[in-house]
């Protein structure tokens, strides 16, 4: 989230609008065609009723507004216009706000399969159809809260939880896997790699959660299902700082990928 991008986001005009260029319109209408396609039979429920209530245009990128009055009706959600990359307090401060950061550039051509900053594809894309339901963004703004209370030490076992839930979270409703994490949903490699059997599918443990270290510039090795949507309610009522606390003690799990380039958390 923080360092140095080779993106820089467009200013909102005093409308709330941005003009996007041909080519930036057309790299969105690439994305979105690719991944709609994908994701057929493989996203969850959930986040399709959220694309349907989002109606995305296919030919040019959404304007925020229209963005955030959907997510607004349906669980007081809004979008927020941000820089590439954003600091932790920033991050955690909107989240506890409902605002959710989306950073208004998208990639250009030679980063068309994979960036490490989020583009405004991933995140509208990804994440803001689930930003309409209500366990989903329930469990995001608790989310939020703690984090921006937290400890810098504790925000990392926090980002863990993030990063396995509502960026590479999986759904297991009978025997079958579904995808919610915008992580993957806005990427055709991981949305595949999650059906090829690579990688471990664990029932999600929180406290397991806290305790696995993962990389975000690989293709993940480890993901943890949730049962239903619901369980996001169950695990925003849980004590998920004195959890934070038992992880501290019994320590990391060992890494199951090779500890080079850099490490998130
Ligand atoms: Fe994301």
């Amino acid at each position: 989230m923080k360092g140095n991008s080779k993106y820089t986001s467009h200013i909102l005009d005093e409308k709330g609008y941005i003009s996007w260029s041909k080519e930036e319109n057309n790299t969105w209408s690439l994305l979105i065609k690719r991944q709609m396609k994908c994701i057929k039979g493989k996203a969850c429920d959930e986040f399709i009723e959220g694309l349907d209530k989002l109606n995305l245009p296919m030919d040019k990128i959404p304007q925020l507004k229209d963005v955030s009055a959907v997510m607004h009706e349906n669980t007081g959600w809004v979008c927020e216009a941000v820089p590439a990359l954003i600091s932790f307090d920033k991050f955690f401060d909107l989240l506890a706000n409902k605002k959710f950061p989306v950073a208004t550039f998208i990639r250009r051509k030679e980063d068309f399969d994979y960036l490490t900053e989020p583009d405004i594809f991933h995140e509208i894309f990804g994440h803001c159809g689930m930003l309409t339901n209500k366990a989903f963004a329930d469990y995001t703004h608790r989310f939020g809260v703690l984090g921006l209370a937290a400890s810098k030490e504790d925000r990392v076992y926090l980002a863990r939880l993030y990063w396995f839930t509502i960026e590479f979270g999986l759904m297991k409703k009978n025997d079958e896997l579904k995808i919610y994490g915008g992580g993957i949903l806005s990427s055709p490699k991981e949305t595949l790699h999650i059906y090829n059997k690579e990688s471990k599918v664990y029932d999600l443990n929180v406290l397991d959660v806290f305790r696995t270290p993962y990389r975000i510039d690989i293709i993940q090795p480890i993901y943890h299902a949730i049962s239903s949507i619901d369980d996001l309610f169950d695990i925003s009522n849980m004590d998920l700082m004195s959890l934070v606390e038992k992880a501290k003690k019994l320590g990391l799990y060992k890494a199951t990928y090779s500890p080079k380039n850099k490490i998130a958390s």
